[in-house]
């Protein structure tokens, strides 16, 4: 195994100069070339020993005409010298019998199927995901278990690879359906996926299922013993019982799969409003001439929502007041729907307004929408005296305790505290896409590179760096910040669900809008708010 993946970065790919045009140019060509899965020579290989492709596999699995929500599909791009297409794994939730399943994927023509950082990420996050909604999670396995060389990055922390097999278990006592086929290796950790799943299929002649392998069972006991002897399908289905299914190809074994799933009975969901969707009176197209490159400015959300909701009808809630915040309600694929979707600068009242909003929604039991593109919150001795802090904190707490579920678009910016306030990723919106133009941060490059010169130079002539006029400082911290906050960087290391083109946002909205729905929501119990 080569050390040469080390975990080195490329240059930014989304400078802000670019135009929006071409920001989707640049994601749809990457988004293809992942499509792909490993090298060719990989890929031909792969085909050669009889097996799908993790692609094609999902397709025989899903239903004709299902749609498949794919997940972070740009995970680990532009890390690892770009070696791990999609992180090595594919995670979606698409229809099975008519029924939403997630789907966990393993790419075998990526490193043999084997887990970075980020894989282990899409992995957990496709169980949280899985959980969250209560559906069924299919696991088609086809994995060397972890990439040896980054051992130290993945192995044992709480949310490393082993956090997978826990989740299992937990899942399982929640009542959520797992069911595992293997259609490639599946060594030592790897081996709890089907032993832990509800029921396990294995392909004849082509899975394997051991906690060490031939090697390593050569060196620690001098035993010799072939893969197939060892782990083959015909020891776990007639010796072992570790799998319940013995299936002669992959296809089979997927057709096994479904009819498993056909057998499921269906869990209690939420009851929502809904009634018959209309279309939005503007074409989804039009978006893409509202979607700014320029992170100076504002996205304008009122189009945005015209663009994206039922009959474009918006119903404002406190249109008069604090206005940088657009607060409302609409129909999205006929579900009733609280849209949050910024306007400006937060000031004080813009806070309570939200927070008011959130507590609405949760007593209504109506899902939330937010659009974010949000600079952060206003500064200055007159609003800290205000209470700018207390009233940003009436509305992260109602964020954070909302029982319905959160579907967030970063639409442009988003910044600082910005971010947390709008359902940012540690605020567990149920699901949150970016478009490609979108950036997260802690604040602007811009910004934050006034703010290091200034901070520097307030030190005096010690704090600064001497070889590095403020310009040359400025312009580096400025390019850095650019960089790290690219909607690509953060789709990279799965700080979201992944990139979307603004013209599927309503699509993607009405798919996870149903998906929501499969599970009933908790009571909303607030904190206690600072008044
Ligand atoms: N760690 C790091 N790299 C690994 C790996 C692992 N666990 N398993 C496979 N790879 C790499 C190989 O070095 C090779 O890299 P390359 O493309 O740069 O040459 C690539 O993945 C494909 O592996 P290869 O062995 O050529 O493909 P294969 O399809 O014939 O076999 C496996 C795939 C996974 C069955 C086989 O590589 C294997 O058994 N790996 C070791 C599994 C293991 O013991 N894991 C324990 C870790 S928990």
């Amino acid at each position: 195994m080569s050390d040469s993946v080390t975990n080195t970065e490329e240059k930014d790919s989304t400078p802000s100069k670019q135009s929006f045009q071409e920001v989707l140019k640049n994601f749809y060509s990457l988004y293809q070339k992942v499509l792909n899965g490993g090298s060719e020579k990989a890929v031909a290989l792969h085909r050669s020993r009889g097996k799908l492709t993790a692609r094609e596999r999902i397709d025989i699995l899903l239903d004709t005409n299902s749609p498949f929500l794919e997940f972070s599909a740009l995970a680990a791009n532009g890390q690892y010298n770009d070696q791990f297409p999609s992180a090595g794994i594919i995670t979606g939730i698409g229809k099975v019998n008519g029924r939403f399943v997630v789907v966990v994927a393993n790419d075998a023509t990526v490193k043999g199927g084997t887990y970075i950082r980020e894989t282990i990420r899409k992995h957990i996050r496709a169980q949280e995901i899985a959980t969250e909604n209560h559906l069924p999670a299919i696991y088609l396995v086809d994995s060397g278990g972890i990439f040896l060389p980054e051992q130290a990055r993945v192995f044992p922390d709480k949310e490393d690879f082993g956090r997978i097999f826990s989740n299992q278990a937990r899942m399982s006592a929640l009542g959520i359906p797992q069911i595992a086929v293997v259609m490639g290796s599946c060594t030592a950790g790897g081996a709890y996926i089907p032993a832990m799943s509800d029921e396990s299929i294995i392909v004849k002649n082509q899975g394997t299922i051991f906690i060490g392998g031939p090697p390593l069972v050569k060196a620690a006991t001098g035993e010799e013993v072939t893969d197939e002897e060892l782990g083959g399908g015909e020891v776990h289905a007639r010796i072992s019982g570790v799998v319940d299914h013995l299936a002669i190809d992959d296809v089979h074994a997927l057709k096994i799969c479904r009819d498993i799933v056909s057998g499921f009975s269906s869990s209690e969901k939420q009851p929502v409003n809904r009634i018959e969707p209309s279309e939005p009176l503007h074409p989804a197209e039009g978006l893409h001439n509202l979607a700014l490159t320029d992170s100076t400015q504002l996205i304008d959300h009122v189009r945005v929502i015209e663009h994206i909701v039922d009959g474009s009808i918006f119903h404002p809630f406190k249109a008069e007041y604090a206005k940088t915040i657009i607060t409302g309600f609409a129909r999205i694929n006929g579900y009733q729907v609280g849209i949050i979707a910024n306007n400006g600068v937060v000031f004080g009242e813009t806070a309570r307004k939200a927070a008011h909003f959130v507590q609405l929604c949760n007593f209504r039991k109506i899902p939330m929408v937010f659009l974010q593109n949000i600079t952060g919150f206003v500064v200055g001795k007159k609003y800290e005296h205000d209470g700018i802090a207390r009233d940003g904190a009436k509305w992260i707490h109602a964020v954070s305790t909302s029982a319905v579920p959160i579907i967030n678009i970063v639409t442009g910016g988003s910044y600082g505290a910005g971010n947390y306030a709008m359902a940012g990723r540690a605020f567990d919106p149920r699901f949150l896409f970016m478009w490609p133009n979108a950036r997260i941060g802690v604040m602007g490059g811009e910004q934050a590179a006034r703010v290091l010169v200034q901070i520097r130079k307030a030190k005096g002539p010690n704090g600064v760096n001497n070889e590095k006029s403020p310009e040359e400082l400025f312009n580096e911290i400025k390019a850095r910040y650019d960089y790290e906050s690219s909607a690509l960087y953060a789709t990279s290391r799965i700080w979201d669900d992944g990139i979307i083109d603004p013209v599927n946002t309503r699509k993607i909205l009405s798919l996870t809008l149903d998906i929501v729905a499969h599970k009933k929501w908790p009571e909303f119990k607030p904190g206690i708010y600072r008044m």
